[in-house]
Order: structure tokens, then C-alpha cells, then sequence
């Protein structure tokens, strides 16, 4: 009997859609809750969902549930899968309210909730930034001058480092606070001056069965904060790098902390100078930004697949060999408007050919998206190299050569 799965939002964002495939292909019958209309949905996604449920909003998650139990053609459900961070608890409260085995509410709030994150690593010896919670601007004050200058303020719970700034001074917090008006619950954190890692994974059962390891080009705070960046994301052939041990045995120590068991985990940490590793935060599900896209063409596999069979069936039996550095450079068109023209393209094809392993950018006529909002900004390349300085050479030029321009 195919196992009855329930993937949430499997419309949105795009790598959901090969996530939802990959459950198809492994032979479950896949069934999508989303505020998406149907007829919305990417063809690949209509093409493998046995059906699907419309919802209002996945913020309402009381309604969600209802919606849920109501929904006769799924039954019996099995399994709850989520890979997008704003379902993330919604996933967990639906396994308990329909009593499914997975990741519960309690567990999941330890990979939302910045601050609860922070305090179970740190119970576990982990060493975190100094980090305190603060709801009202004199805590933060206070946070800010305990902690000392400079510090970092975001949300508790954030994601795509919207709202989350450096603070040099009293004068900035001031500043920042002003600018985050609309948010109550902030985490006050020491500033980490560091290189920034990721380590991913695909566990099962609490053992890992697949990683990787992205650094980003530049840090995420200052490409956020720079329009004419090209923010780069690097898949690193050499996982297993001495300069990298920290970051990995952290990650172990994270996913033990944190009692993770089944599915995709992406970690963000920091290689400091002096080689001491720090936790920046954790969360249950793949990374965003096409990222997956971009461990596949490190390796030439299928992680969408993989993950499937993974939480499917509790084997990974992709072959993991590791070719290439494989870097996905994220592109932001000069001006403002729809892209007009995109210059640079067969020039860079020309230098670096079969290096040049997926392009997809706007088209010409499409409107610009918003950069602060998504990293993916008006649209990437990826690259690949087995030389890792060869691969960032490549990913630079992509960066400088390849211009989009609006209007
Ligand atoms: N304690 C810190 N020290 C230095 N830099 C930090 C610190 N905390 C956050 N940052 C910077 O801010 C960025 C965003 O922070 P964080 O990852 O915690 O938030 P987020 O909203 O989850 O962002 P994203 O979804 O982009 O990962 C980090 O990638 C890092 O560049
Ligand atoms: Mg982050």
C-alpha cells in the first residue's frame, strides 16, 4: 500500500515542487494543503498530487487543522512532510492533532523559535553567540550595553534575514528598533566577525545520511544589504576540509541537542579567524534560494529524490560522489521596472562552457522581484568546478560580466 503523504504548500516555493515529485516517485500518494488556487499550481506539482485542499491561509493554523480533519479523500493519513519555514510548526501541529509519528510541536519550536534554538544548544555545551531575549525597547537598551557594542537585533522568529541589523551604537539601536516598530519579541546578540557556513543534512532516524557544506559570498547580512552584489552560495567539494571540523562536529552536536530525527536540516555557522566554530541557527528543512539545485550539481544526484525515499522509507541510496565545488550566484538587474535587456551571457558561455551548468533568469518583460525579499532576486546561474578557486573565479565573473537591466 503507498504511504499517504501530506506536503504543505507544495505549490510554493519552487523547490517545493520537486520535493513533492520526488514523493510521487517514490511512490506515495501525495496530497497538498496551500492557500495556492489549483488551477495555480505548477504543472509538476498538478501532475503528481492524488488531491489537494485549498486553505484560506497557512498563518491559521486552527482553521488549517480543521480544514484537515474534515478532508475525507486523504484518509488515512500517514505522514506530514513540510519544506518551506513558515509551515514548519503548522507540520508539527498537524502530526499531533492527527496523532502522526514526525517532528512534534515541541521539538519544532526548537528550530523557530530563535531564542528557545539558542538556549537548548547551548545546554548542550555548544558554544552560541551571547544572545538575549528582549520584548520592550529599555530591554533591549539593556541587552545591547550588557552584551556590549556591536550586536545583532532580529526577530525571534525570522527567516530570509529580513529585519535583522548590526548595531554599533546606542544611536543605531535606537535606530533599528525604529525600524523594526512592528515587532515585539527580538533576540540582542553578541556579533560574530566571522566567515558563515552552512551544514545541511538529510538524517534518518537521528542519523545523518547525506551533507553538505555552502560557505556564502559574501556574508548574508552584507549582501542583503548591498543591491549591486551578487550574492554567491558555494556547495564545497572537499566537505571533509580540516578548517571545516568544527562546523561539522557542531552540526552533529546541534541535531543530538535538538533531537532531530527524519528529514532535511539546514544549519548556518561561523568560522571565526581564529578557527573557533559558532552556532548561528538551525532549521528543520532544506535550505532555500534553490540551494538544493546547487548540491545537486555539486554531486549529480537527485536530493529531491533522495529526501523522499529518505523520509519515505528510511534508506538513501543516491551515490554520493563528490565532483564538483558548485556555486549558484543569485543576479539583480541595474534600475527598476521590467528587465529591459541581459548582456553578458553568450560571452560567458564562450569563456566558460559546460562549467556554466543552469541559467535561469527573467526573462526580458518580466517585472523585477524584490531583492531585500528573496535571494533569489530577478534570477541565478550555477556554476561548477572540481578546483575550488577555479569554481569562484567563475562564479565572479558571472557576478561582474552577467548584467540584467530594467526599466
Ligand atoms: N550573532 C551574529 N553575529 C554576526 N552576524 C550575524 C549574527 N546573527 C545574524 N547575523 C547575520 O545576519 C544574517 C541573518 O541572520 P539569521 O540567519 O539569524 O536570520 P534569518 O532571518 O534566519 O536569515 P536567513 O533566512 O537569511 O538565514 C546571518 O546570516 C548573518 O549574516
Ligand atoms: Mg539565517
Amino acid at each position: 500500500m503507498p504511504k499517504s503523504v501530506i506536503v504543505i504548500s507544495p505549490g510554493y516555493p519552487t523547490e517545493v515542487n520537486y520535493f513533492t515529485r520526488g514523493l510521487a516517485l517514490q511512490g506515495a500518494r501525495v496530497f497538498g494543503i496551500g492557500d495556492q488556487p489549483p488551477h495555480d499550481l505548477p504543472p509538476v506539482v498538478q501532475d503528481c498530487l492524488a488531491g489537494y485542499l485549498q486553505i484560506q491561509s497557512l498563518l491559521d493554523e486552527e482553521a488549517v487543522v480543521a480544514a484537515v480533519k474534515e478532508w475525507k479523500a486523504v484518509k488515512p493519513i500517514q505522514q506530514v512532510e513540510c519544506l518551506w519555514e513558515p509551515g514548519v510548526i503548522l507540520a508539527a501541529r498537524l502530526r499531533e492533532a492527527l496523532d502522526l509519528p514526525g517532528q512534534s510541536m515541541n521539538e519544532a519550536i526548537g528550530f523557530r523559535d530563535k531564542d528557545t534554538m539558542k538556549q537548548r544548544v547551548a545546554a548542550a555545551g555548544i558554544r552560541v553567540p551571547k544572545h538575549r531575549r528582549a520584548t520592550t525597547i529599555s530591554e533591549c537598551v539593556r541587552a545591547a550595553e550588557d552584551i556590549g557594542f556591536p550586536v545583532i537585533v532580529k526577530p525571534i522568529a525570522g527567516a530570509g534575514s529580513a529585519d535583522t541589523f548590526r548595531v554599533s551604537s546606542r544611536h543605531e539601536l535606537d535606530l533599528a528598533l525604529m525600524r523594526m516598530g512592528h515587532i515585539r519579541d527580538v533576540n540582542v546578540e553578541e556579533f560574530i566577525d566571522a566567515e558563515e557556513y552552512t551544514f545541511d543534512t538529510i538524517c534518518v532516524d537521528g542519523r545523518i545520511l547525506f551533507y553538505n557544506v555552502f560557505v556564502y559570498r559574501p556574508r548574508p547580512l552584507i549582501a542583503r544589504s548591498e543591491e549591486w552584489i551578487s550574492p554567491q552560495t558555494v556547495a564545497l567539494r572537499d566537505v571533509d576540509a580540516d578548517y571545516l571540523r568544527g562546523g561539522r562536529e557542531m552540526g552533529r552536536a546541534v541535531l543530538d541537542a535538538l533531537k532531530f530525527q527524519t528529514g532535511f536540516t539546514h544549519m548556518e555557522w561561523f568560522l571565526k579567524p581564529d578557527g573557533e566554530a559558532v552556532f548561528g541557527e538551525i532549521a528543520a528543512r532544506p535550505p532555500g534560494a534553490r540551494s538544493v539545485d546547487c548540491m545537486n550539481y555539486a554531486c549529480d544526484i537527485d536530493l529531491f529524490a533522495g529526501w523522499a525515499e529518505a523520509v519515505l522509507h528510511g534508506t538513501f541510496s543516491p551515490q554520493v560522489e563528490r565532483k564538483y565545488n558548485a556555486a549558484i550566484i543569485f543576479k539583480r538587474a541595474q534600475g527598476t521596472g521590467r528587465i529591459r535587456r541581459i548582456d553578458g551571457l553568450e560571452s560567458l558561455y564562450h569563456r566558460y562552457g559546460s562549467h556554466i551548468a543552469c541559467v535561469e533568469l527573467l526573462p526580458v518583460g518580466a517585472p523585477r522581484r524584490n531583492w531585500i525579499l528573496t535571494l533569489i532576486s530577478d534570477g541565478f546561474v550555477v556554476v561548477r568546478h572540481p578546483e575550488l578557486q577555479a569554481c569562484l573565479a567563475i562564479a565572479d565573473a558571472v557576478g561582474t560580466d552577467l548584467r540584467l537591466y530594467a526599466r
